[in-house]
């Protein structure tokens, strides 16, 4: 059941009845896992970039981790976009920033630390954001429908979600309910598909 080591605060109980599946966070000590060449080679954060972000967006980037898929969000929005790189630990926020500042990406991205319950950005930036991603987080958020709500107040109309999870840690069944419950928040599944091995799906704000 809950695994929940969480460098945060809610207390194992809490999570459990929130919601069931949650899964332990993935700890910043490992951050260097998540920005190796091979993931680099498997993941082509590049091409991920290329089909979903157009210049001038606004991205959200939830559960940014040391920034892996960010750097490219980033590029692709260019000068006139954005990007708003969300997570719960400060040291993940800490390792993009030193990151990409020398890359000079900085002046494109905001970081924002969130709580383990909420984004809590705020209400002004309830739709702005063209596209959102959640790319192996949503297991270890303890309340997903609270999340896709937020995502979804944030994301324009027709605005886009690109949701996906490891194999090896969540369930076809738990992704699918997971899908059902974004479906609640208001949005609608236009594609399935598997981003290398792992479960995919990009959804549209209706
Ligand atoms: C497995 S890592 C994935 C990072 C990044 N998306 C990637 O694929 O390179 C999961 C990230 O989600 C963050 N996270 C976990 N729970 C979160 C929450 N409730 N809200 C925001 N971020 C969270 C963790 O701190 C960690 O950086």
């Amino acid at each position: 059941m809950a695994n929940s080591k969480n460098p945060g605060k809610s207390s194992a109980s809490t999570v459990e009845i929130l919601h069931p599946f949650h899964h332990e966070v993935f700890s910043a000590s490992r951050a260097g896992h998540l920005d190796s060449r091979l993931r680099r080679f498997i993941y082509r954060p590049d091409r991920l970039a290329e089909r979903y972000v157009k210049p001038g967006d606004c991205v959200l980037d939830f559960g940014c981790g040391p920034g892996f898929f960010t750097r490219e969000f980033a590029k692709k929005a260019g000068d006139t976009g954005s990007v708003i790189a969300v997570d719960l630990q400060e040291e993940m926020l800490r390792l993009l920033r030193e990151k990409l500042e020398p890359e000079g990406l900085m002046p494109r991205i905001r970081t924002h630390q969130c709580a383990q319950d909420s984004i809590g950005l705020s209400p002004e930036w309830d739709r702005k954001i063209d596209v959102a991603f959640a790319i192996f987080v949503v297991h270890e958020v303890p309340d997903p429908k609270k999340l896709f709500r937020e995502i979804s107040s944030l994301l324009r109309t027709e605005g886009l979600l690109f949701y996906s999870e490891p194999p090896f840690i969540v369930s076809g069944k738990e992704f699918q309910d997971n899908l059902a419950l974004a479906q609640e928040a208001g949005f609608r599944v236009i594609e399935s598909r598997l981003f290398f091995v792992n479960r995919a799906a990009v959804l549209r704000k209706e």
